[in-house]
């Protein structure tokens, strides 16, 4: 028997968002593709996934009441813990500064399974926003991912820890897909270039060929739009960056699904993840 949640339930299309380093762009990217796909009339939720350190409530400015702390506790459900953020799409807020959310232990990622098997919404994306650096927890939501973007600004700082975070993903936990976004990019040759070299790298060195999913440029609006706690695409259309955002939501959303999946696959790939179950 089908709950009425399961029947309800179309295939949802999941992309984490990771980057190695941070404040490379993840929070403003997630926000930005989240509208871009929203406007391509796609139902949009953006899962905050930095559980110590939270900010896209900040960037939207929303001050969400509840988070994703008072439903792994067993007070509310997604449902209820969900805020609207700009044009319809959906957020699931995180908690600022919970030192205990940092590396969910088994039980919590138990409890998120129920509740995503639970949730009804009808959705098509999931974008979840990771944490910086590379610890278990933004392992587990990009294992649990059908795809992983991997953010880089052009800094060689930035494209080593981008390097980093492949290379563990990939030989921990096999993973062998990744799509590079290079953020803050001076032009569309230079983002190109930092693709080609983090591409050269992995080929080598693991034996695994990226996708180069396109470049963000460096754009003052975007710094504007942050100051004004407005995303970027809401209040600049118009912009450079904007324009790139358009784009690459258009690849998405017409890219389809490699892996047919639901909300319930999305962390029944979690648990199932042996490697990553005996790392907890
Ligand atoms: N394309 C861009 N053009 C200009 N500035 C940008 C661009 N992208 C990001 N920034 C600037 O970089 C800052 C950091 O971005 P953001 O908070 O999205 O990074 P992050 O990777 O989520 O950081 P953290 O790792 O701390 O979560 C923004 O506040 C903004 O000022
Ligand atoms: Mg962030």
């Amino acid at each position: 028997m089908l709950s009425e949640g399961q029947k309800k339930r179309k295939n949802v299309k999941t992309i984490a968002i990771a980057s190695g380093k941070g404040g490379v762009g993840k929070t403003n990217v997630v926000a930005n593709l989240a509208i871009a796909l929203r406007r391509l009339g796609k139902n949009v939720m953006v899962l905050d996934a930095d559980l110590g350190l939270s900010n896209i409530d900040v960037l939207l400015q929303l001050a969400p009441k509840y988070n994703i702390q008072h439903v792994l506790s067993g007070e509310l459900t997604l449902k209820d813990i969900v805020v609207e953020g700009p044009i319809g799409i959906k957020i699931l807020p995180a908690s600022s500064g919970i030192q205990e959310l940092t590396s969910l232990d088994e039980f919590q990622r138990l409890k998120l399974l129920e509740e995503f098997d639970a949730y009804d919404g009808d959705l098509d994306f999931l974008l979840i926003d990771t944490a910086a650096g590379i610890s278990e927890n933004v392992a587990f939501f990009c294992i649990a991912a059908q795809d992983i973007v991997v953010i880089t600004s052009p800094e060689p700082t930035a494209i080593t820890d981008a390097y980093a975070l492949i290379k563990v993903l990939f030989t921990r936990y096999q993973e062998k897909e990744f799509r590079i976004l290079v953020n803050l990019a001076r032009s569309s040759e230079e983002g190109f270039e930092v693709f080609r070299r983090l591409s050269i790298a992995a080929e080598k060195f693991l034996n695994i060929s990226l996708d180069y999913l396109g470049h963000i440029p460096l754009d003052e609006y975007m710094q504007k739009a942050v100051r004004a706690q407005r995303a970027l695409l809401e209040i600049y259309p118009n912009s450079i960056a904007s324009r790139q955002f358009a784009e690459i939501g258009l690849k998405f959303s017409d890219s389809k699904s490699k892996v047919k999946g639901t909300l319930q696959f999305f962390i029944g790939n979690l648990l199932s993840n042996n490697s990553l179950r005996q790392q907890v």
